[in-house]
């Protein structure tokens, strides 16, 4: 795995290169996370929000939702991308995070332990996603039983270190998160099916429909990533 990934001047070179091509995107952690998420949770953190799509989206859907990242090359990139909520963007690491406790009632990062190979650093950021939250921390992590995604990330990565990151097992991630949740649930995310209804449909209640009614018979095998859930009760 490339050391760059824990480097934030790194991250904020990476970013000059990669935001737009990120945002020109769909949002699907946005998506993903709206399928599952519990009537009544409203105020949302993410960390290591990388190009902010995620946050901007849940943001035009009502969340209040803060984005963080540690490089402010991203912050401000994100910002001049998504004005309208800048002020819900800020610089901050998620191992030291500059909230009061119990300040959100979910916070949640997509792709963010992709970055560590020292499970200290994983330790680190959900002891924090532990205090800050008040109903449930989300950590989606790339699908380790999808062989022929790792083997795409593998031949990327030849030419472009963003792309040597760590892959997930069901089992390591639940092993991560058991010490800081009551209650943990595996969620499926990045089906083919679902991605191309959340890229050419855009309309979260079908997506949400879909997904209710489907994603308990996905194969885990042909899913881009895991999202986790650690709920407190
Ligand atoms: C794979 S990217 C996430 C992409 C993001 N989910 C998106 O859709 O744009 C990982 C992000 O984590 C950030 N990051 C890495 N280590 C961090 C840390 N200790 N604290 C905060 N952010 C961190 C990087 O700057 C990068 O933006």
């Amino acid at each position: 795995m490339g050391t760059n990934l824990t480097d934030p001047k790194w991250w904020s070179t990476a970013w000059q290169t990669h935001h737009q091509r990120y945002v020109s995107r769909p949002s699907y952690q946005a998506y993903y996370l709206d399928c599952i998420l519990p009537k009544g949770v409203k105020q949302l953190l993410e960390l290591g929000a990388g190009s902010f799509r995620d946050t901007a989206q849940l943001n035009k859907w009502g969340y209040e939702c803060t984005g963080t990242d540690f490089s402010p090359e991203a912050v401000a990139l994100a910002q001049r991308t998504y004005p309208r909520w800048a002020d819900r963007f800020h610089t901050a690491d998620a191992t030291t995070l500059p909230f009061e406790s119990r300040s959100f009632d979910i916070s949640f990062h997509s792709g963010l332990f992709a970055c560590f190979d020292d499970d200290a650093m994983i330790h680190a950021v959900l002891q924090e996603q532990a205090r800050v939250s008040r109903v449930a921390i989300v950590c989606t992590v790339h699908n380790a039983l999808n062989a022929t995604l790792k083997e795409q990330f593998r031949r990327q990565a030849e030419s472009d270190p963003l792309y040597q990151i760590r892959f997930f097992a069901p089992e390591e991630i639940t092993q991560l998160m058991r010490p800081y949740s009551a209650r943990l649930s595996l969620y499926p995310f990045g089906a083919l099916w679902c991605n191309r209804l959340i890229k050419y449909g855009r309309n979260r209640l079908l997506t949400r429909w879909y997904y209710r009614l489907t994603h308990k018979r996905w194969r885990w095998e042909s899913c881009e990533r895991i999202m986790a859930v650690g709920w407190f009760s």
